[in-house]
């Protein structure tokens, strides 16, 4: 068992469901939230752990290698779950230099100064444990259609067999090759060499995880879900990239958060875990289903009657899609085979998208002080800048 764990990026979105996990189902395990709380880290994500007496929340940018080194020291700490990073694609596009001292520079920060203290010890690294969160992204783009034509998304409901026997094997496995489009991909792919690298040559025990779309509660709304579902609230136009034909793999976080927590503890050292949903949707189709959540939600929902007296449910907030300029270099399909999780460490997503994506909606709807206090201030900047004559 480990004593003392610091998570990276804690109070960001998927930091947040992590640090929620660890602290409840380890009471005996001291856990540090590290963040430096930009923009997208939010300690209003964490309130109803913040008093727990096992919890611990340290303001630090990950690329300061001298209190890094201290806290660590310090806190004889033993385990590292490193999720701290710039997290957002269009804004790499904008700002690449960001994202490499973030993700590549902070990540070999932290390997540089656990390594010089874990090797201090006297027992060196057995018992420690560097946790590295990375991304599909890193592998670049699978194709609109498999081999005999089939257009993706195969089906959402299909088992994860028969939808990968029917999509012709085309997922990104554990071996694909590296091949990052974006400069946030290309930052994490950096990051995720490092990582192994200091396995490789120092033995530090690693292990890397490679994760697809995440989605649910406190994601911060610059991502497609929680930044539509704000949108139709307000009957805002929602910006589509392109035509929309972009293919992901949706995953609802708390599952990637006890992912987490299995490799962590049981995950081999120097392996790496695919991690996904084996639910692939094309944005558009995501974009109608949020509508039409939101509306039933917000009793929204006209009936109308055809032509031949049947009474059918009409969405008015359709009308709200609205297709704007593409991402530059966008990736057309995601899709991860995550059955290795599944055949080693018993792991699968426990939740049918449907219901994932209702109890979303409703949580950001319920929410709305949190949203408010997100979206205030700078976020209204960052919202013209992206969007405004796109
Ligand atoms: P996020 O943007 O919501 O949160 C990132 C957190 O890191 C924030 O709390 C921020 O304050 C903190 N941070 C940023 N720079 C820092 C620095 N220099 N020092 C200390 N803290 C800093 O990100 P997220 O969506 O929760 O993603 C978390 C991790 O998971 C990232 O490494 C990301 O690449 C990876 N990932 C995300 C997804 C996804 O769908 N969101 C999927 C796969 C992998
Ligand atoms: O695949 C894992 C990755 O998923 C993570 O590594 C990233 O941190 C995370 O941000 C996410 O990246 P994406 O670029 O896939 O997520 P995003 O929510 O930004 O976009 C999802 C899709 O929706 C993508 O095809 C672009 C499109 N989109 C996005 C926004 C914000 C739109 O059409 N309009 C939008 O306004």
């Amino acid at each position: 068992m480990f004593s003392t764990i610091v998570i990276t990026g804690g109070a960001g979105f998927i930091g947040s469901h992590v640090v929620r996990l660890f602290v409840n189902k380890y009471p005996n395990c001291h856990i540090i939230n590290l963040d430096k709380l930009t923009y997208a880290g939010n300690l209003a994500n964490l309130k109803d752990v913040e008093g727990k007496p096992n919890y611990e929340f340290v303001k630090m940018d990950i690329c300061d290698f001298d209190a890094f080194y201290k806290l660590i020291q310090d806190k004889k700490v033993d385990g590292i779950i490193h999720l701290a990073a710039e997290s957002h694609v269009d804004r790499s596009i904008k700002d690449p230099f960001t994202f490499a001292r973030t993700n590549v520079m902070g990540t070999l920060t932290l390997l540089q100064a656990a390594k010089l203290y874990w090797e201090s010890l006297p027992e060196k690294y057995e018992g420690k444990r560097f946790y590295h969160i990375s991304t599909d992204e890193v592998y670049g783009a699978l194709q609109l259609t498999n081999p005999e034509g089939v257009p993706a998304p195969f089906s959402t409901k299909a088992s994860s067999e028969s939808q990968h026997e029917a999509y012709g094997k085309d997922f990104f496995v554990e071996t694909t090759k590296y091949n990052p489009h974006s400069p946030y991909s290309a930052s994490k792919a950096s990051s995720d060499h490092f990582v192994r690298a200091f396995h490789d040559t120092y033995g530090m025990p690693t292990v890397v995880t490679n994760c697809s779309n995440n989605y649910g509660p406190y994601q911060f709304p610059e991502k497609l879900i929680p930044l539509f579902i704000n949108n139709i609230r307000h009957r805002k136009p929602l910006p589509v990239y392109g035509e929309g034909l972009n293919v992901r793999d949706w995953l609802y976080v708390e599952d990637h958060a006890r992912a987490i927590d299995t490799i962590f503890h049981n995950g081999k050292i120097a392996e790496t875990y695919n991690i996904g949903g084996f639910n692939e949707w094309k944005n558009i189709d995501i974009v109608k289903v949020l509508i039409q959540t939101v509306d039933k939600a917000l009793d929204r929902v006209k009936l109308e009657t055809t032509e031949t007296g049947e009474t059918i449910e009409t969405y008015p907030d359709m009308d709200l899609i609205t297709h704007v300029t593409d991402r530059l270099g966008h990736d057309a399909r995601y899709a991860i085979d995550s059955r290795k999780l599944q055949r080693e460490l018993g792991w699968e997503p426990s939740l049918q998208f449907e219901e994932g994506i209702e109890k979303t909606v409703k949580w950001y709807l319920d929410n709305q002080e949190w949203m408010d206090n997100v979206t205030s201030g700078d976020y209204q900047k960052y919202y013209e800048n992206m969007y405004s004559n796109r």
